[in-house]
């Protein structure tokens, strides 16, 4: 996959804990577009690769921004990024890409869940760039906490504030924007996991139809390793069997024997390792493929996910 080596334009303080940084190419020339809800790669220092939203307007053709909640209890991303990245540095970052885009409806209901508000951001910039009919909520813990707050008062009524340390009227009454929503209105959540899936079932419990409902999950849970025990992976180029340990991933259990497997979030959350399976049961241990997706057990994601059965023959 092609990387681009970018430049640190700018790096801002947002709000407690949460940096922007802007990158731009070098010689100032366009980046590869890219549509709202899209996120890249960054190569950070110390070799992690993590995934971030775009969170500038897609027509700025020279920048990517990103968003970065500094968040010492994750897994070291966003930590590098605060503590090792500033102007003027080079970083290398994937192309965009797209796991979470726009659909047209006649109303776009934006739920964001803490910095889950990046990727939301960017449609916002985008449905008001087309005239479209929207609404943004933002729900943070304080108002010290609450990240681009002022582009997104830029959008006026269409644009909510709920503070968890704030006044019970101004907290999110979801059943009640849902039920102010025309019919066919989709609806986009971005945030942590306890967040999303409070708005996925009250959706599911109001009616709203599963594929209007659209999420991107911004960490895995903590999952329940304890049950977990070795199998094989076959790689089907080659005949070659590897055994992957009960404490190891099939991703880095390869990698270890020199079969290299892109990966980013490590967590099942961005879709980058998706690889095909040719035979075997997968153990679905992701938050990127829909439950029909899973049922066809014909991919799955190494960085987490593993076998129920004996052997996983990889199409790799
Ligand atoms: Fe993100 Fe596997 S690396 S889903």
């Amino acid at each position: 996959m092609t990387q681009l080596q970018v430049k640190v334009l700018r790096r801002r303080a947002e709000a407690q804990d949460i940096d922007s940084f802007v990158l731009a190419r070098s010689d100032g020339g366009a980046l590869p577009a890219f549509s709202a809800g899209s996120h890249i790669d960054v190569h950070l220092p110390g070799g992690l690769v993590r995934p971030y939203s775009l969170c500038n307007d897609p027509l700025d053709a020279a920048h990517y921004r990103l968003g970065v909640l500094r968040d010492a209890a994750s897994r070291g991303g966003s930590v590098a990024m605060h503590d090792h990245v500033k102007e003027g540095d080079v970083l290398s970052i994937s192309e965009p890409r797209n796991n979470f885009p726009l659909h047209s409806a006649p109303h776009s209901v934006l739920l964001a869940g803490g910095i889950g508000i990046t990727p939301l951001l960017c449609m916002a910039q985008r449905l008001a760039a087309e005239g479209a009919s929207f609404e943004i909520h933002a729900c943070n813990r304080s108002l010290a906490r609450s990240a681009f707050v002022g582009e997104l008062q830029a959008f006026g009524e269409r644009f909510h504030l709920h503070l968890d340390d704030g006044e019970a009227a101004q907290k999110l009454d979801l059943p009640a924007v849902l039920q102010a929503s025309p019919a066919g209105s989709r609806l986009y959540v971005c945030g942590p996991t306890g967040f999303i899936d409070f708005v996925v079932n009250t959706a599911k419990s109001h009616g709203w139809p599963a594929d209007h409902v659209h999420l991107e999950y911004f960490g895995a849970a903590p999952q329940d390793t304890t049950g977990d025990g070795s199998f094989e992976v076959r790689i089907a180029s080659t005949g070659k069997s590897y055994t992957i340990a009960a404490d190891q991933t099939v991703s880095a259990a390869l990698q270890a024997h020199g079969v290299d497997i892109l990966v980013s979030c490590e967590q099942g959350v961005c879709g980058t390792c998706i690889t095909r399976v040719l035979e075997g049961e997968c153990d679905h241990r992701d938050m990127y493929f829909t439950d029909e997706e899973k049922a066809l057990n014909d991919q799955f994601t190494p960085c987490c996910s593993r076998a129920k059965s004996a052997v996983l023959v990889l199409d790799l």
